[in-house]
């Protein structure tokens, strides 16, 4: 992971969208939440408020930075980092709440790592429990031009956050997008991120979610909780439980 990515990660501010995950980990029946792919801990501190939390990321650099922001903070004694890949974790536990926000389904280009991640995702989560995934919009993705520009407007109040889009191609056959996403921050410091993700259609997500012993019970577009599902808006949000045996 290069220092600009964590950097941008320790940067970026919660969102308006940061309440409904906010909202899950308050609800989760056994009051513990795995959260997979934490990056910095952007969000998983404000969920950390309401549960039990073990955070996961593959990348040791944004886990130093996660334990960093937890540096004096007392909520450090609720959450537990863990170094480990989606697609092999292992925690011999279960969760009442699992959540693999951010995209991070899309970031895992080889099918196997997506199937594997979701199944073990349902592996950990508690008979009465959740999975929740937020998924970019496949038909986003695949249009003709998703390039966009907005901003992040900060929950704290703070500057907007300038966000640009420069979309660098859309390979058909791969459905995988490669784009730019620049981020100007009220100071004036820039950051780029790169996106290399592949589009998932809801086919495919029955599919891996229907394999992993789940089945999909919500579906939210962009404002989780409120927005039904599209072909507009950047993100979906879908919500998994166990099947009936
Ligand atoms: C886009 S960042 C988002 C971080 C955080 N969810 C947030 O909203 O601020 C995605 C994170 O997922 C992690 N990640 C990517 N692939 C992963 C995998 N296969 N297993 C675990 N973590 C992964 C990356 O290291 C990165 O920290």
């Amino acid at each position: 992971m290069t220092s600009e990515r964590v950097r941008l990660y320790r940067r970026l501010p919660a969102t308006a969208d940061a309440a409904w995950w906010v909202k899950l980990a308050a609800h989760a029946p056994d009051g513990r939440v795995l959260y997979v792919g934490c990056g910095t801990g952007r969000l998983a501190v404000a969920m950390a408020r309401e549960a039990e939390l073990v955070a996961v990321d593959a990348d040791p650099a944004m886990l130093a930075a996660f334990r960093d922001r937890l540096a004096d903070d007392p909520l450090a004694a609720r959450i537990r980092l863990v170094e480990a890949a989606a697609e092999d974790l292992e925690l011999g536990e279960r969760f009442g709440l699992v959540v693999l926000p951010s995209s991070l389904l899309n970031g895992m280009l080889e099918p196997a790592a997506r199937a594997a991640a979701v199944r073990r995702a349902a592996r950990h989560c508690a008979p009465d429990g959740a999975v929740v995934l937020q998924l970019l919009n496949p038909y986003w993705m695949a249009c003709d031009d998703p390039s966009a520009s907005g901003r992040l407007e900060p929950t704290d109040g703070g500057p907007a956050v300038g966000v640009t889009i420069e979309p660098l191609g859309f390979e058909p056959w791969e459905q995988r997008l490669q784009a730019r996403i620049r981020y100007r921050f009220g100071d004036g410091e820039q950051l780029v991120d790169e996106l290399d993700a592949v589009a998932l259609y809801p086919r495919e997500l029955r599919a891996l979610i229907h394999q992993a012993g789940l089945e999909i019970t919500d579906t939210y577009g962009p404002d989780p909780g409120a927005s039904e599902l599209g072909r507009s808006g950047g993100t979906w949000h879908v919500v998994a439980r166990h099947r009936a045996a």
